[in-house]
């Protein structure tokens, strides 16, 4: 094989090994070979004092046409391994065509979802929404409804007090005369909210519910419009086919008083009272206490029982699904 011939055979099989090249540490290999001290280029040059005198001027050219094209291959193909290690370095590839993760999108617990519900169906008979504070003294709690001392319902053991005359409030009506005390009639307000009781939990039983209040006081107000009222809530909550009965009882705040009960109708056809909680025109003493005047002014007040609309509602048979389940259970409302 002439020189010339080598030298184009160096050339061809040089830049053919470099494009094979993938790493760096290949690369470094590779230009030790060709184009390092003891490389097959300078190899070439120095083959090139023994060839005869006539043939030097194009064995030299060539000789130096192989070291810069390879010099100028070895240039490029260190930028082109630089580039495609790069990403490799910064992390696992993405791919983009891969479909998206999609985030766990929370919504409305049901017990809230039924009081903005609740709140939506009084507004539209002219209810506005009243709070007050979890955190309540005996005065509201109690004496201003007509609770005495001695009521049983003051007892230390069913009430979670907080200090002698400090409590969580057991019952809703505190905000009753918490509004009356800075309005004067006439006054059309409900109340959701949380009460305490050291109630023992069970399937319909728990230490904290909800309940809903309302009170409406003005001139002339009777019991026929409480009853319509009530009425009418549950025909718009539960469905036009359920029927409300009225049963007399006793509550120190109101007189008369009663409770509201609804009838369901089961899917097997048969029907079953279910009691929603307590009403009843307001007592004179509860008027008086808030500076009212009791000849002229009537009222009219009830206490509902969130949780058990929701779990009648949507068939939920324990109070306790609602507080201590996982989210895979209240997801279906
Ligand atoms: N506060 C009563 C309870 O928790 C419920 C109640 C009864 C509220 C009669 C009222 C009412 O406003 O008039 O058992």
């Amino acid at each position: 094989m002439s020189l010339l011939e080598d030298i184009l055979k160096t050339e061809a099989t040089a830049t053919a090994e470099l494009q094979a090249v993938a790493s760096a540490e290949e690369l470094e290999a590779w230009r030790i070979r060709y184009l390092g001290s003891k490389g097959a280029v300078k190899t070439a040059m120095q083959s090139l004092s023994q060839a005869p005198k006539e043939d030097k001027p194009a064995l030299g050219k060539a000789a130096n046409e192989m070291k810069n094209a390879l010099q100028a291959a070895f240039k490029v193909r260190t930028a082109e391994l630089a580039d495609s290690a790069a990403p490799r370095a910064a992390g696992p590839r993405i791919d983009v065509t891969l479909p998206g993760r999609r985030p766990a999108v929370g919504h409305r617990h049901i017990i809230t979802q039924t009081i903005d519900e609740i709140c939506e169906i009084f507004g539209r008979m002219g209810f506005t929404v009243a709070t007050g504070p979890e955190v309540e003294d005996e005065h509201h709690n109690f004496e201003a409804l007509n609770i005495p001392p001695a009521h049983p319902a003051r007892d230390p053991l069913d009430n979670f007090y907080i200090d002698p005359v400090t409590m969580l409030r057991s019952q809703t009506s505190t905000v009753q005369i918490r509004v009356m005390e800075n309005t004067t009639p006439p006054v059309r307000i409900i109340s959701p909210g949380r009460v305490y009781r050291p109630d023992t939990v069970d399937a319909t039983h728990s230490f904290m519910f909800y309940q809903v209040e309302g009170l409406y006081v003005d001139e002339g107000v009777t019991m026929a419009d409480l009853k319509t009222c009530l009425d009418q809530f549950c025909k718009t909550y539960f469905g036009r086919e359920v029927a409300t009965c009225f049963r007399p009882s006793f509550f120190p705040f109101t007189e008369p008083s009663g409770e509201v009960d609804i009838l369901f109708h089961r899917p097997d056809g048969s029907t079953h009272w279910v009691e929603l909680g307590g009403c009843g025109m307001v007592d004179p003493n509860v008027l008086e206490a808030v500076g009212y005047d009791s000849e002229r002014y009537t009222g009219y007040a009830f206490g509902l029982g969130i949780e058990r609309m929701v779990m009648r509602k949507h068939n939920i048979p324990d109070i306790r699904l609602l507080f201590e389940s996982d989210v895979r259970f209240l997801h279906q409302f």
